[in-house]
């Protein structure tokens, strides 16, 4: 018997984070062998804040990508306190940028030059509406007082429905969604309110992280939620909603720098993001909904064209890889050594 097939549009990944120098050099390949264009997160150390940091580094992200493949870096601007809106505009105008990210200070990796205070980058906001150019949101309060497990919910209360109602124009994407409350918010507002979903929040609870001992590979930000939420976001992300797309959030970290004392959150998921999220519409009875979600839904927000060519997916069980060797370092790959369902061709 042959296997089941399934081909799709190319997809996208639109949200990534490739880091720089020699992770760079191995990460990028990873995404590049099955994804069109990705969204390249822009919280490196220092981080990429200008145009000119954004074409610099598209230039690096350009040189890691193997030869014979045919994939399209889109950079971002790490929104600051100081962000110049004339600067991240003539970006956007150029083709150079595709969106801006907002990290509320100290909510995540690298996120300690962001806003303190959204009001202060009001201005760069209302341009950014003006012309059209999304905001990419990390959505996370960072008071201490706030239980990490409420500080999605609180910030879509607290700092993301008012500032949609005092720039109702602004196109926002809410990166990673993990909780029931972003799921119905997206929903329920308007064509401007989209939403990421990556493949470890469709599959993982905050139970998951505690099975058996601590598992420091399924810490990440924002962090898994309870079982009920899970639910709700999967349900959102294979509904067809044509504003759920796809978003892995791969962040590799060294192994020394996750199993320690005080580690790092992120999930190196880019190998074998699509079989993982095949696997999910599968078992939701959702296949015929996985291209929307992968390769139309984004496109179509972002107002891209949908990519040229096509992916195949087979259903043929297949062995994660285990990881990579960046210099003397291992990256430890998502759901490694386990069996995944299906393969790219
Ligand atoms: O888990 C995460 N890792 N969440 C983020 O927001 C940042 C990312 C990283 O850069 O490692
Ligand atoms: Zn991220």
């Amino acid at each position: 018997m042959t296997a089941m097939e399934l081909t799709i549009k190319r997809p996208d990944d639109w949200h990534i984070h490739f880091r720089d120098g020699a992770m760079l050099s191995a990460v990028v390949p990873e995404t590049a062998r099955v994804f069109g264009r990705a969204i390249v997160m822009p919280n490196l150390v220092p981080p990429v804040v200008t145009r000119a940091d954004a074409t610099a580094y598209r230039d690096r992200v350009l040189a890691a990508v193997p030869d014979g493949s045919d994939f399209t870096p889109l950079m971002t601007a790490y929104m600051t306190e100081k962000t110049d809106a004339d600067d991240i505009a003539a970006g956007f105008e150029a083709g150079e940028l595709t969106a801006v990210k907002l990290y509320p200070a100290g909510a995540t990796t690298n996120s300690d030059a962001g806003v303190r205070d959204i009001r202060k980058v009001e201005p760069v906001l209302k341009r950014m509406a003006e012309i059209g150019m999304p905001l990419l949101v990390h959505g996370e309060v960072t008071d201490p007082m706030v239980d990490i497990f409420d500080r999605e919910a609180v910030f879509i209360e607290v700092v993301l429905k008012p500032l949609m109602d005092r720039i109702p124009d602004l196109k926002v994407v809410m990166e990673h969604i993990t909780t029931k409350q972003a799921a119905d918010f997206v929903q329920e507002s308007g064509d401007n309110l989209a939403a990421t979903v990556t493949p470890h929040h469709m599959e993982i609870n905050r139970t998951d992280m505690f099975r058996g001992g601590i598992r420091p590979h399924l810490y990440c930000l924002p962090i898994a939620k309870r079982e009920g939420h899970r639910l709700a976001v999967r349900e959102a992300a294979v509904s067809g909603h044509p504003r759920f797309f796809l978003g892995t959030d791969s962040a590799p970290h060294p192994v020394h720098a996750k199993e320690t004392a005080c580690g790092c959150a992120g999930i190196f998921n880019a190998p074998g993001a699509l079989p993982v999220y095949a696997a999910i519409f599968e078992a939701e009875g959702a296949l015929d909904r996985l291209e929307a979600f992968a390769s139309l839904n984004g496109p179509r927000f972002y107002g891209l064209p949908v990519n040229e060519g096509t992916v195949t997916l087979i259903r043929e069980p297949t062995v994660q890889i285990d990881g990579i060797t960046v210099g003397d370092d291992r990256i430890l790959a998502y759901r490694a050594g386990e069996t995944l369902a299906w393969t790219v061709r």
